[in-house]
């Protein structure tokens, strides 16, 4: 493992550590203030919710993602009575329209995005982005992360070896090879 993260991206490992340490602290943050729903956009195979889940019987947790990655996923996982699986493919279903019947909009929310807008256009995100505020009661809160571009514009970790570069061009498209990756925290303040 060390050596495959030496020739290909290396400090990874200890990148997607402390991301998911970032992330897993704010979403408990938003739990402990009061925070009753969790939505995993793009869950992949992030055990995030399925573990919160277990440990805040109170609050209810949806993972989205596209139907082939979930369809793998739930050989491994089943949803529980807090956990929800629904499976949409984002770039041809709203967001409004995949979580109806399993979302609650009168519910104080954290909604995550890891790992996803990369494979998305700029209009793709501003689409999502529109669909959360229109889903997300105040207050609440969305953890996501962007990749900074390269030079060229293109995603691309900067230290990314010529190896990596090989085996996976960078692109929109290509695996989330960019320049740094940010994890970001906008919260939705409630006003009178
Ligand atoms: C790199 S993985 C990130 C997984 C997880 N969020 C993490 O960070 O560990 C990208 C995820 O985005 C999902 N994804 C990509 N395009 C999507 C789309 N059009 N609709 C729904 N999910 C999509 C994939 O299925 C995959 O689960």
């Amino acid at each position: 493992m060390w050596l495959a993260e030496r020739a290909t991206i290396p400090g990874l490992m200890l990148h997607f550590m402390l991301r998911k340490r970032f992330i897993e602290d704010s979403v408990r943050a938003s739990l402990a203030a009061g925070c009753e729903q969790v939505v995993v956009v793009g869950a992949g195979f992030d055990t995030l919710a399925a573990r919160l889940a277990a440990e805040f019987p109170q609050a209810r947790f949806i993972e989205i993602d596209h139907p082939a990655t979930q369809a793998a996923k739930r050989l491994a996982i089943d949803a529980r009575r807090n956990l929800d699986f629904i499976a949409a493919n984002l770039v041809e279903e709203r967001l409004q329209d995949a979580l109806a019947g399993a979302y609650r909009r009168d519910a104080p929310s954290v909604f995550v995005i890891e790992g996803l807008l990369m494979y998305l256009t700029d209009a793709q995100i501003a689409v999502l982005f529109a669909a959360i505020a229109e889903l997300q009661r105040a207050p609440g809160t969305l953890v996501f992360t962007v990749m900074e571009p390269a030079s060229d514009g293109r995603p691309r970790f900067h230290n990314a070896t010529p190896l990596a570069r090989y085996l996976a061009p960078s692109g929109r498209q290509a695996l989330p090879l960019a320049e740094g990756e940010m994890v970001l925290v906008a919260e939705r303040i409630a006003r009178p």
